[in-house]
């Protein structure tokens, strides 16, 4: 699989073709009511049909090839870089991008109705616009989107709520008796679903909350979020930043068969990059980082709540505090298997060094406050590495990288990490230092030769490299990192500029 994403990247400048259930975390496991429990087993199993329909899927890598690139318009609107379509929608219409193959959005203005039976959302029309594609006659037109951001992956797709937009010609009589509004909003909507991947902290940012912040932003707040497949443990986990992007309360779509009127929706989500935002393409030209600080003011007043609960410490005077590390631990697999003497020797070369070991339950406000405060970041490839997002830019990311996930683990977190600022080091491990090591012989190609095992499909990658690998760091090549790591925070609180110490590189 990564080889041939490989392959496709150059070519079209696209990178999303990965089936990303990397983590054992596919399946959630948030203590939750009984009705939800349900669902997380309809949903693991849903996953776990995807692995076994994903193998198939990318081990032809023509089909999917053929597959991925027929819904591109051109190189152009592919990348988006002429601007939305749909930025100017005129009432009474429907009007739907579907040029990314990350995602479709379609928008609509006029009189709005939502009708959660049909899982529909109507637009009436007077019956006499000019000019436009909704005067065609009589016939009703339909539209058909679900509003999640991994169209390219169909699997995942089919498990997600398909909505029919329908432009109709409203009739007098029939306005007045059929489809009186039960709650009138005079502000927009976004519609969008919690479904899918949703349950992996990965996803919950790069497939909803960035997208859902891209999309939304331009409405300062004056915006209802419609959510299908909605979940009461998502909007717990997710409550305090959601209410930073929206003064209203969410819609349970599927759970509230009201119908909801308004003058604007947006259907579906844009999406820009993994963990990124791409602000040439948002009007407001916000970055990454002011979704960082949506993120912290979303989480400051719980945070400022755990202080006040906390005794007061008095603060040696005069002191320097060290650069604080912390070290994102995982149990089992692609756990540090010597990590103590890693924090040990990093507490030697002077760091203050903090362990999280975070888990579905884990409080993001607690993490946002560790690494929030925290100068360097350490964790190996998986998808807490997104907790990358809660450091503050100009801080170290150091990414242990497993054998066989140097692709991934650049794609996913490396990159984007640049890009948020932030200083990245991918840390690619020898053979050596693999649990792997004394599991094979030493010329076996899963040591030798990982993209050739990569290259065999997911499967594979899953089963080897995700699976069941263990890291056990050489700390004498680790070490130069620390030190610089140091040397770099040290400098940067002394002001010096153009200190060269800190390069991107793999050790
Ligand atoms: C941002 O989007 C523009 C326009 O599509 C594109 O030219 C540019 O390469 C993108 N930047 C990044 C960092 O992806
Ligand atoms: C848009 O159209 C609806 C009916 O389709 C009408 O009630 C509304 O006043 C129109 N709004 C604007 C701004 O023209
Ligand atoms: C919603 O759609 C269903 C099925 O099309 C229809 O029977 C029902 O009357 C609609 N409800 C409203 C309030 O329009
Ligand atoms: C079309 O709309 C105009 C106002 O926008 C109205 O005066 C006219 O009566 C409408 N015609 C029909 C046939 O509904
Ligand atoms: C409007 O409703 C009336 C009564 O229900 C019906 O007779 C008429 O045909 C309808 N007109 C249209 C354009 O649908
Ligand atoms: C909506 O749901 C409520 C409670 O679930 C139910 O009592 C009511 O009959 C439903 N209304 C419609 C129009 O389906
Ligand atoms: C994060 O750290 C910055 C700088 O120390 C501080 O100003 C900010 O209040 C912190 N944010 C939170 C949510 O604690
Ligand atoms: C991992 O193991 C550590 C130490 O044994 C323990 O404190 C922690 O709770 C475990 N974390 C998870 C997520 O299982
Ligand atoms: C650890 O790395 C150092 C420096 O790269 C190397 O000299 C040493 O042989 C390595 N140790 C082991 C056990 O592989």
């Amino acid at each position: 699989m990564v080889d041939y994403h490989r392959h496709i990247q150059p070519k079209k400048g696209v990178n999303m073709a990965a089936i990303h259930v990397d983590e054992e975390s596919g399946c959630v496991s948030i203590k939750r009511s009984r009705p939800k429990l349900l669902f997380f087993l309809t949903f693991c199993s849903v996953l776990s049909c995807c692995l076994i329909i994903l193998p198939s899927l990318f081990s032809s890598p023509v089909s999917t090839f053929s597959l991925l690139y027929s819904y591109e318009g051109d190189d152009e609107t592919l990348s988006d870089s002429k601007g939305p379509l749909c930025s100017s929608v005129s009432n009474g219409t429907i009007c739907c991008d579907r040029s990314s193959i990350r995602s479709d959005i379609c928008i609509m203005k006029g009189d709005i109705r939502t009708n959660s039976s049909s899982f529909s959302v109507v637009l009436y029309t007077s019956g006499n616009i000019s000019g436009d594609v909704t005067t065609g006659g009589n016939e009703p037109r339909h539209e058909k989107i679900k509003p999640y951001t991994r169209k390219w992956e169909p699997s995942t797709m089919a498990t997600i709520d398909e909505l029919t937009l329908i432009s109709k010609k409203s009739n007098v009589s029939t306005t007045e008796n059929g489809h009186k509004c039960d709650v009138n909003h005079d502000i927009p909507a976004v519609f969008f679903s919690t479904g899918g991947f949703t349950g992996n902290v990965y996803h919950e940012f790069n497939d909803g909350l960035i997208p859902l912040y891209i999309t939304s932003q331009k409405f300062n707040k004056k915006v209802v979020f419609v959510i299908l497949e909605y979940h009461d443990w998502w909007i717990m986990k997710y409550g305090d930043v959601v209410s930073r992007l929206s003064d209203y309360e969410p819609i349970d779509f599927n759970g509230d068969n009201r119908t909801h009127c308004f003058s604007e929706a947006i259907i579906g989500l844009r999406i820009h990059d993994e963990l990124a935002i791409n602000s040439t393409l948002m009007k407001s030209k916000k970055t990454i980082e002011d979704f960082h600080d949506v993120l912290d003011e979303a989480y400051w007043p719980r945070i400022r709540g755990l202080i006040q609960e906390e005794p007061i410490v008095t603060l040696e005077p005069e002191k320097p505090e060290k650069p604080k590390l912390v070290i994102i631990s995982r149990n089992g697999s692609r756990a540090i298997m010597n990590q103590d003497l890693l924090a040990k020797m990093a507490e030697k070369i002077g760091f203050t060094v903090e362990i999280l070991w975070p888990d579905k339950t884990t409080e993001l406000a607690k993490i946002y406050r560790s690494l929030n405060s925290s100068d360097v970041m350490i964790g190996v490839h998986g998808a807490a590495m997104t907790h990358f997002l809660f450091m503050r830019p100009g801080s170290v990311f150091i990414q242990v990288v497993p054998l066989g996930t140097t692709w991934a683990a650049e794609t996913y977190y490396g990159g984007p990490a640049k890009k948020f600022g932030l200083r990245y080091i991918g840390y690619e491990i020898l053979p050596q230092e693999s649990s792997l090591y004394d599991e094979y012989e030493r010329n076996d190609v899963v040591l030798t030769d990982p993209d050739s095992v990569n290259d065999r499909g997911w499967e594979f990658t899953k089963k080897i490299y995700l699976d069941r690998q263990k890291v056990k760091l050489n700390l004498t090549r680790f070490r130069k990192h620390l030190v610089r790591s140091h040397l770099y925070i040290m400098a940067k609180r002394n002001q010096v500029r153009n200190h060269p110490v800190l390069g991107v590189s793999s050790g």
